[in-house]
């Protein structure tokens, strides 16, 4: 399972790629907000950024860059899809699950700009994405778990849903809005290509309060032992 991490702050991004290896980037317009820059700045960053790593395109390093949210028509939405795609060739296009949405990523996937369909909440949007070979579906689970609902089966569905046909396993999932560890756990464990998280939960996923526990111990024995 591949780790993306959710943000636009370069700060979190260099430090989740040095300390965590990520193998990606998902961003969206909270995202953005919270970076305290404008839109094409922000995006500017990331994609001066995985330039100067030395990543030649998505498939080194995908950056999932989110179209302006007013934008309701296909047309639209591709216009602004083919401004952010000239950015970076890292640049995946993240579009809603909206008719003029699902459109312009099965019009762009032609033209070769690759896709991340994205505020999915039901296996039947997830189909869309694979049904037009978007590179990417973001099925949010953080958002469903928030409302109560228990997402195992969610996500299980999904997977087992793309494994039935030759045509849907060209699109990855991304687990989306990961909000805690045992989330990993059930996304790793319905067989989830990508989870995307905040650096804050990879932290939490390393941490464990036996570890902490036993560090303690075993700094005690050895302290003990070293004038032996
Ligand atoms: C994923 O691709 C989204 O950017 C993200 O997970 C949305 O959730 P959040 O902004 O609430 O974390």
């Amino acid at each position: 399972m591949k780790y993306f991490l959710d943000s636009a702050k370069m700060d979190e991004i260099k430090e989740a790629y040095e300390t965590f290896g990520i193998d990606g980037v998902t961003t969206n317009p909270k995202h953005i907000q919270n970076s305290g820059k404008p839109f094409l700045t922000a995006v500017q960053d990331m994609a001066d950024w995985a330039k100067e790593q030395g990543f030649k395109d998505y498939n080194d390093f995908p950056i999932s860059v989110e179209v302006n949210p007013h934008l309701e028509t296909a047309e639209e939405i591709m216009k602004m899809a083919r401004e952010l795609h000239a950015i970076s060739p890292c640049f995946v296009i993240k579009i809603p699950c909206i008719p003029g949405g699902v459109e312009a990523a099965r019009k762009l996937e032609k033209e070769g700009i690759r896709t991340n369909l994205t505020l999915v909440f039901s296996p039947a949007q997830a189909i869309w994405a694979g049904k037009f070979g978007c590179k990417f579906v973001s099925p949010f689970i953080g958002w469903k778990e928030s409302n109560g609902e228990d997402c195992r089966q969610y996500i299980q569905d999904i997977v087992d849903i793309y494994a039935n046909f030759d045509w849907l396993r060209e699109t990855e999932i991304i687990c989306a809005a990961i909000r805690t560890p045992k989330q990993f756990v059930d996304c790793a464990a319905a067989g989830a290509d990508i989870v995307t998280a905040g650096l804050a939960v990879y932290k939490d996923a390393i941490a464990h309060p036996y570890t902490d526990m036993g560090m303690g111990r075993f700094t005690a024995a050895w302290d003990a032992t070293a004038g032996n």
